[in-house]
């Protein structure tokens, strides 16, 4: 028998729903039937995937503008999508960005921002679809992480640290949460090709003076594959995680990082 997901019909916000992972995820919901709430701040990129799943799956989409730094807005997108959709099955966090550096030189803002977007925005996202997650006696909480939270970056220790604080959090909230049907759980990807890491890329290889091929090959040399992670292999397991497939898991973190990982599984 083929893995039946049950996702057709499910109710999915996609927070980063624009780009990158968060945009891979809609495209593998929307193939499955999922109608979904894509959230970003930019109108630019937001306007083509809508069209681009509407057009390949006739997607019921309903695109949110917001800045999730700002405290309100995860409690505006909960009810916007109560109010279009009736209820929330899902909750997908793929939001997220912090810049890295060298750590006597990375100023308080720069940890500030960090964590206002990762730490706090899914912090308050997770908060704000609770409710109507625990009167329907079922939900699916997925966080794309990094690998970075149990393998800090010294070059990366704000986005290190704030990946570390959410999976404490993610392992607490599974136990608080699990009595009434509710699943909570991290992807912890390594790099992977989207455009925030291109960006990266492009800043490291500016400031050290290293090729981008150089830069990528220090990026991927732990990795008995040797190379970058594709979009859609972290998208694929967010989609595991946020459907029926995965009824039995909660409080955890899948790893997807073509083995750069040197803990024991
Ligand atoms: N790519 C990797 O190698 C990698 C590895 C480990 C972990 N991760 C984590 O995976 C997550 C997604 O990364 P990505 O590579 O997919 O990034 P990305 O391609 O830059 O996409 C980020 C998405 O988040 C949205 N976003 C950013 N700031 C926002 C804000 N303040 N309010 C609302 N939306 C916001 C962006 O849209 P707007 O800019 O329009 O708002 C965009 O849709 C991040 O948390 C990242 O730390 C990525």
């Amino acid at each position: 028998m083929p893995i039946d997901l049950q996702l057709k019909d499910k109710v999915a916000i996609i927070t980063g729903g624009s780009l990158g992972l968060g945009a891979e995820s809609a495209r593998q919901m929307a193939a499955e039937g999922t109608k979904l709430v894509l959230v970003s701040r930019k109108e630019d990129p937001l306007e083509p995937i809508c069209d681009e799943l509407t057009g390949a799956h006739n997607a019921d989409i309903l695109p949110v503008i917001a800045d999730l730094t700002d405290p309100a807005a995860p409690d505006a997108i909960a009810r916007q999508t109560v109010d279009k959709f009736g209820r929330i099955d899902i909750l997908a966090n793929c939001a997220g960005a912090a810049q890295g550096g060298i750590f006597w030189e990375i100023p308080d803002a720069v940890w500030e921002q960090a964590f206002a977007l990762k730490f706090f925005a899914t912090v308050r996202m997770m908060r704000a679809v609770i409710p109507a997650m625990r009167d329907q006696k079922s939900g699916r909480i997925v966080t794309i992480v990094g690998d970075t939270g149990k393998q800090p970056n010294p070059r990366l220790l704000p986005g290190s640290a704030s990946n570390a604080a959410l999976l404490a959090v993610i392992k607490g909230l599974a136990d608080e949460a699990g009595p009434d049907g509710i699943s909570v759980n991290a992807v912890n990807p390594g790099p992977t090709k989207t455009g925030r890491i291109t960006t990266l890329f492009d800043n490291l290889s500016r400031d050290t003076g290293k090729s981008l091929a150089e830069i990528e090959a220090d990026f991927t040399k732990d990795s008995p594959f040797k190379t970058m992670g594709d979009p859609v292999e972290v998208a694929r397991i967010v989609v595991f995680l946020c459907s029926e497939a995965a009824s039995n898991i909660t409080g955890t973190s899948i790893l997807t990082d073509g083995g750069r990982s040197r803990a024991l599984a």
